[in-house]
């Protein structure tokens, strides 16, 4: 029998102008899983995390990735999954790809890593399949990889790590209200007018261009989403006034995390990122919404071993 204990960071995905196709890292959040092999041809997952998961496997992400490294390798073997640590279903900070970078990161170390970084991420896609009804690798490659990532093409997968300017942080509230990924990806419209592509291309070519000069004030300007948020914002009440509490403080950016409710603000110090998490508190205390909220440093590591 082999084991490996695995971690894998939260992320938060799209970064305003990357629709599903940029994700950040975040530090020390995440889930952790215990993986063991050993001859045969099954598969348990138990849940010790103290987060409710559903108990049938079928629904639980790690499913499907474990049996796409299995196919991918051509290996069989019995494979047994304890979940220790959890984020939150719904948190809006890259859940299920946690879980599910775990897994691919924790099946390649098994097997003596057969997979490049980048066959790992398609790994955990199939999790994210599962939970959201789309092959996107905005949150599982920032989980698998660490960092800022830019993916930029689909077919094939082509992932570019960017680099992370100094220290970035992030303040992200959760507030209670159910939106599930596959609804908010179904309110959009199928086709994006001319006017609103070419905004959002200049974005993207800015907050890589801001990456990668150092230049602050570039990656706020560039953090702006013209394709998704003008219709899920109104999942988020009060959205533009957060917005612009927010930024009036330092903070560089304000946007949907992922596909929401979850909302994040990026700064480049620590006591701005907390001042964000402040305005977001007053924010939903004021509409009597309850929420969390957590700053979290961005980081450039991404799925790893750890200490049991
Ligand atoms: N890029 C995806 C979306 C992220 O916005 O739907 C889901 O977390």
């Amino acid at each position: 029998m082999k084991s490996v204990r695995v971690f894998a960071p939260a992320s938060i995905a799209n970064l305003g102008c990357g629709f599903d196709i940029m994700g950040l890292a975040l530090d020390e959040v995440g889930d952790v899983l215990e993986m063991s092999i050993s001859e045969g041809d099954g598969l348990s997952i138990v849940n010790c995390s103290g987060v409710p998961l559903p108990d049938d496997i079928e629904k639980n992400v790690i499913t499907p990735v474990v049996r796409k490294f299995l196919q991918m390798t051509g290996n069989t073997a019995q494979v047994d999954i304890t979940i220790r640590q959890k984020i939150y279903p719904g948190s809006g900070i890259g859940s299920s790809s946690a879980s599910s970078a775990a897994a691919a990161f924790g099946m390649n170390e098994l097997f003596g890593s057969p997979l490049s970084e980048e066959e790992v991420v398609i790994c955990a896609m199939e999790g994210e399949n599962l939970a959201s009804g789309g092959y996107h690798a905005d949150n599982a490659a920032p989980a698998v990889m660490g960092g800022i990532v830019l993916i930029r093409g689909y077919e094939p997968l082509d992932i570019i790590k960017l680099p992370v300017p100094g220290d970035f942080y992030c303040a992200v509230v959760h507030p209670q209200l159910v939106v599930s990924t596959k609804e908010a990806r179904s309110i959009l419209p199928k086709a994006v007018p001319m006017h609103d592509a070419i905004t959002q291309w200049g974005n993207v070519g800015g907050l890589v261009a801001g990456l990668y000069s150092g230049n602050i004030g570039l990656i706020g300007r560039a953090m702006k989403d013209a394709v998704a948020e003008p219709y899920r914002k109104g999942f988020i009440p009060g959205f533009d006034d957060l917005r612009e509490k927010i930024l009036s403080h330092g903070s560089l950016a304000m946007n949907i995390a992922g596909s929401g409710p979850s909302v994040f603000a990026l700064a480049n110090k620590r006591e701005k990122a907390h001042k964000a998490g402040e305005i977001m508190d007053k924010h939903f205390s004021a509409l009597g919404i309850e929420h969390q909220v957590y700053v979290v440093k961005v980081s450039n590591r991404g799925a790893r071993l750890t200490a049991y």
